[in-house]
């Protein structure tokens, strides 16, 4: 069973005594309602780390007033089972109170990056995650932390953060994780109804269709979002982005030709009961060997 905090003071103990002990301290931060793809992370932290924390916190600073931070999933038992299961030492699950006591009165702001892709649309998304992600690395110390490439601007974000504030803790992303048909893990998922996961298979055959050209030898913009957008037609869906950027600086949008370093990255909104799911996912566009098995990974789960 791992070790449950709730207090931060006590949880500073945990980690001053795994300091003393000379253990190097893996961080999986989390907002709970855990899948493969968190224990993924967790599996890899636990690899490379002799200590490993998982924080389990709903956010409420990086949800906007009309998204489903009330409805957000919360199956801590489950997570709690997850966790043990893998064997990570220390869960850190603090209330929204003792995260943010009422004189809590900063913000950790990126610019730039956070103006783009999932930034352009949820206004002060990325301000909670990285007021969250720093005040949660400032409790763990950790020499790692562990994000999923799921979260493709989150990753860049948060890497952004830690360079320009010279933190200590090395970021390091772990690849999707993805169901049988391509779709990536999400916690959203469980939102879609049969019919919606159905249609939903839609959004990795789209990145697949365009990795596939790509790794045909075609850079052109047009032809590989012709391709993407092809697999999203056929179920009439029309993506909030499907963009190709550069991954060094999110900022930077290819329209004519990709250049190396490319991420196709799309955001889709799904209809599931009277609700709307917001699904996201990316793929890097990069010949190396280990990239190259992930997109034919994705094609073949894709396309099967
Ligand atoms: O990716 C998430 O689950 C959240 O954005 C994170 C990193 C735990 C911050 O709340």
């Amino acid at each position: 069973m791992p070790l449950v905090f709730t207090r931060r003071h006590e949880f500073l103990k945990y980690i001053k005594e795994q300091k003393e002990k000379r253990n190097s301290i893996g961080f999986v931060p989390t907002m709970g309602a855990l899948h493969a793809g968190h224990a993924q992370l967790i599996k890899q932290s636990k690899n490379e780390n002799n200590c490993t924390v998982v924080s389990i916190f709903v956010n409420p600073k990086q949800f906007g007033p009309t998204e489903d931070f009330a409805k957000y999933p919360r199956t801590f038992q489950n997570d709690i089972d997850l966790i043990e299961s893998i064997g990570a030492e220390a869960v850190f699950c603090p209330t929204v109170e003792e995260m943010y006591p009422n004189n809590f009165n900063t913000q950790v702001s990126v610019s730039g990056i956070t103006e783009v892709l999932c930034g352009a649309y949820r206004p002060g998304h990325f301000n909670g995650v990285t007021t969250v992600v720093l005040l949660l690395m400032n409790l763990v110390q950790a020499d790692r932390m562990y994000l999923g490439q799921k979260d493709f601007q989150q990753v860049q974000v948060v890497k952004k953060m830690v360079l320009d504030l010279v933190h200590t803790t090395n970021i390091i992303m772990v690849p999707t994780v993805r169901e049988e048909d391509g779709l990536a893990l999400s916690s959203r998922n469980r939102y879609l109804s049969p019919e919606a996961r159905q249609i939903a298979t839609a959004v990795p055959k789209s990145l697949a269709a365009a990795a596939k050209l790509f790794l045909q030898g075609e850079t052109n913009v047009t032809k590989l979002l012709k391709a993407s957008r092809q697999e999203l037609n056929k179920f009439q869906l029309e993506p909030q982005y499907l963009e190709f950027r550069k991954i060094s600086d999110l900022t930077i949008k290819f329209e004519n030709t990709i250049q190396e370093e490319t991420v196709l990255a799309i955001a889709q909104f799904i209809d599931s009961n009277d609700s709307k799911v917001r699904l996201i996912d990316n793929v890097i566009l990069d010949n190396n060997s280990t990239n190259k098995q992930s997109l034919e990974d994705l094609i073949s789960r894709a396309f099967r």
